[in-house]
């Protein structure tokens, strides 16, 4: 099979994300990289790149110059991650997708709302196709989950209970250097959103994700703990679902003994499901008047899509990340991939972040999605 030649923004020494994506990338063969603008310093973008084997000459100091030159090339990347600060997606999105690039970004999808236009105007007439890194959406039960609610196996849905909480930011570890700290809750950097972008638009994707309901309206409470921060670091959303499910989201990064503590539960009139991602490789499942089940990932009556070893083996974040490379590949190969987030995932976690923004503004109102 070909190999899709992938470039990458942003992701040099010392970042996280762009490191789980290049093991994504790598775990099916399905892509080489090839080119970068891998740092904001050029001297750590020029090590980073060679740290990966990435030729001198295709190691760029910034990500315009690399959009212009590898699309002049002929063998030129067809393919760019962009693993950048939220306030650093929509200028090397534009200008890849401008050069007919395929473009896989980070969430959330951008720092604003006239960026987030900006890129589906874009993405609009592009001729390349636009990825957005919702990675949870790759966890074989998850998709299983999503499922069983699509088959109505859990009748119509009425409630819908998710969390994404977390403790690295009880401390304020931004006033100590902390670089993923410093830029997550700076304002100018997040367009005014802590928790809720962060994690938030994880665990409001995943609601959606599942359900296959989208949001219509939300009501939020926003706090900030974290002394001096200007950020949200602890969220309480009520959500109301387009069929007339409520909904909670609960987002925190200040909840002492929480890692990644992302957990969905889904409620309709015939049963419930119960997901969480520190234990993906089981999921419970209750229909009403019969006992609980405990479904596991490549297990008895679920299957074994999306999975890659036998059930018992454990797999997790970074094989979920990498079905959505997988199958980005198979998009970009032309074929029809219905499960992967893209510019309407993006532009609904925009959307929240505002709306939830606008909402704590005029005392906790609810703001509609129009
Ligand atoms: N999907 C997930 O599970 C997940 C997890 C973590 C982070 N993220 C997202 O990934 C993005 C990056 O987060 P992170 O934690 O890796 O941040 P980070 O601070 O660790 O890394 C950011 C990288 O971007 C580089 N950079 C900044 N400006 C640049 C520029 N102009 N050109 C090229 N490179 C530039 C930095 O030098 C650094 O290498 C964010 O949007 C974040 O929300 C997603």
């Amino acid at each position: 099979m070909r190999k899709i030649r992938l470039g990458m923004v942003g992701g040099g020494r010392g970042a996280f994300i762009g490191g789980v994506h290049r093991i994504a990338a790598r775990l099916d063969g399905r892509y080489d990289l090839v080119a970068g603008a891998l740092s904001s310093d050029p001297v750590r973008a020029r090590e980073s790149a060679a740290d990966l084997g990435i030729a001198a000459d295709r190691s760029y100091a910034d990500f315009a110059e690399m959009a212009r030159a590898e699309a002049a090339r002929g063998d030129g990347i067809e393919a760019v991650a962009i693993v950048t600060p939220n306030h650093l997606h929509a200028g090397p999105a534009i200008a890849f997708l401008d050069a007919g690039i395929h473009v896989i970004c980070d969430k959330p999808l951008c720092a604003t709302r006239a960026e987030a236009d900006a890129i589906a105007a874009v993405a609009a007439r592009s001729t390349a196709r636009f990825f957005l890194t919702h990675n949870y959406t790759g966890y074989p039960l998850v998709r299983h989950a999503r499922q069983l609610v699509a088959d109505g196996a859990l009748g119509a849905i009425r409630v819908v209970q998710v969390e994404y909480a977390q403790d690295w930011l009880s401390r304020s570890v931004e006033a100590e250097g902390q670089k993923q700290a410093g830029w997550r809750t700076d304002p100018a950097k997040t367009g005014g959103a802590g928790a809720i972008g962060d994690i938030g638009t994880h665990a409001l994707n995943l609601a959606t994700f599942v359900t296959g309901l989208g949001v219509e309206a939300l009501a939020a409470d926003l706090q900030s703990f974290g002394p001096g921060r200007r950020v949200d670091d602890n969220a309480n959303i009520l959500l109301r679902f387009e069929n007339g499910a409520r909904g909670m989201l609960w987002a925190s990064q200040v909840a002492a003994g929480n890692e990644n503590g992302l957990r969905l539960r889904v409620y309709g009139e015939k049963g419930g499901l119960e997901w969480a991602q520190e234990d993906p490789n089981r999921m419970a499942l209750t229909l009403l008047g019969a006992p609980k089940q405990i479904l596991t990932r490549g297990g008895a009556g679920v299957g074994d899509a999306w999975t890659r070893i036998p059930p018992g083996h454990p797999e997790g974040y970074l094989e979920a990340f990498a079905t959505l490379y997988d199958e980005i590949a198979d998009a970009i190969m032309g074929k029809d991939c219905p499960l992967l987030p893209g510019i309407e995932a993006g532009l609904e976690g925009i959307w929240f972040i505002e709306a939830a923004m606008a909402s704590v503004r005029d005392g906790s109102i609810w703001i509609p999605r129009k």
